[in-house]
């Protein structure tokens, strides 16, 4: 899984080098399979990825960003699920906060197994696998334990006290991350916006970390099998997760 993760990324981060900071990047090409617009970026990171997921030439399922859902080959047992670039605003106009996300799952999507962060522009792996732990670059990672003070990405719409920082970075799938490796105690987002391909990943590491995901009203969080459905998140350490949702009512 660690292999075919690895591959994949690599062949995003290549395709994408030379238009990162190019604001022709941002050109858009077509209406994505998720509702909202494509752009060149988008398309030359997920070009990449599928190519490479054909080569492998294991039958899969696949659910990524832009082009919906797709099938190779026959009797595909696995299900990925593909964010080749999550923070496309980043990566166009050159903020340094972007990230290549995919997650290994079954075919409901009831178990995520494995799941594959890459901060595109550090290097930086983190990555989980179910009931094993989550991981920074091999050493493993846990959330952090804290209880006041603490530092929450949470969108606009959310306002907190002024005892919480507030940050907002921009890629969810690293966000999550960071909760993870307990640089943020918590990301909040609460706009429906999110989609599938932006979060698999992204909540097994949390989980795997030691971190709790749930949707607003602290119900665990299904993952959709559609690009189309949109979602709304608190990711946590844990020990905050109620004072959050209390907060947030
Ligand atoms: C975006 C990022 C961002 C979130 C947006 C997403 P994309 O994903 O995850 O953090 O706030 O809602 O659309 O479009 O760059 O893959
Ligand atoms: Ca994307």
């Amino acid at each position: 899984m660690k292999k075919l993760c690895e591959d994949v990324s690599n062949a995003v981060q290549d395709a994408i080098g030379n238009i990162i900071g190019k604001l022709e990047s941002g050109a858009i090409l077509y209406m994505g399979a998720d509702g909202t617009p494509t752009t060149k970026i988008d398309d030359v990171a997920e070009g990449a990825a599928i190519r490479v997921l054909k080569e492998d030439g294991r039958p899969l399922n696949i659910i990524s960003e832009e082009i919906g859902s797709m099938t190779l080959g026959e009797g595909a047992e696995l299900t990925i699920v593909l964010d080749p670039l999550d923070g496309t605003y980043n990566a166009i106009h050159g903020i340094p906060f972007y990230s290549f996300s995919m997650a290994i799952c079954e075919n409901d999507l009831s178990k995520v197994y494995y799941g594959y962060v890459r901060d595109l522009v550090t290097g930086d792996v983190y990555l989980a696998e179910k009931d094993r732990g989550a991981f920074l670059n091999g050493s493993e990672i846990h959330v952090s334990n804290k209880k006041r003070g603490y530092c929450v990405s949470a969108n606009d719409q959310i306002s907190l006290d002024k005892n919480c920082k507030i940050r907002l970075l921009g890629s969810i799938a690293l966000e999550l991350c960071y909760v993870a490796s307990h640089k943020l105690d918590a990301v909040i987002d609460n706009r429906n916006l999110l989609r599938v391909t932006d979060i698999s990943a992204g909540k097994l590491i949390v989980e795997e970390a030691g971190g709790i995901v749930t949707d607003l009203v602290d119900e665990p969080l299904k993952l959709p099998l559609d690009v189309k459905q949109k979602l709304n998140i608190i990711a946590s350490n844990g020990r905050i997760h109620d004072e959050l949702i209390y907060k947030l009512r």
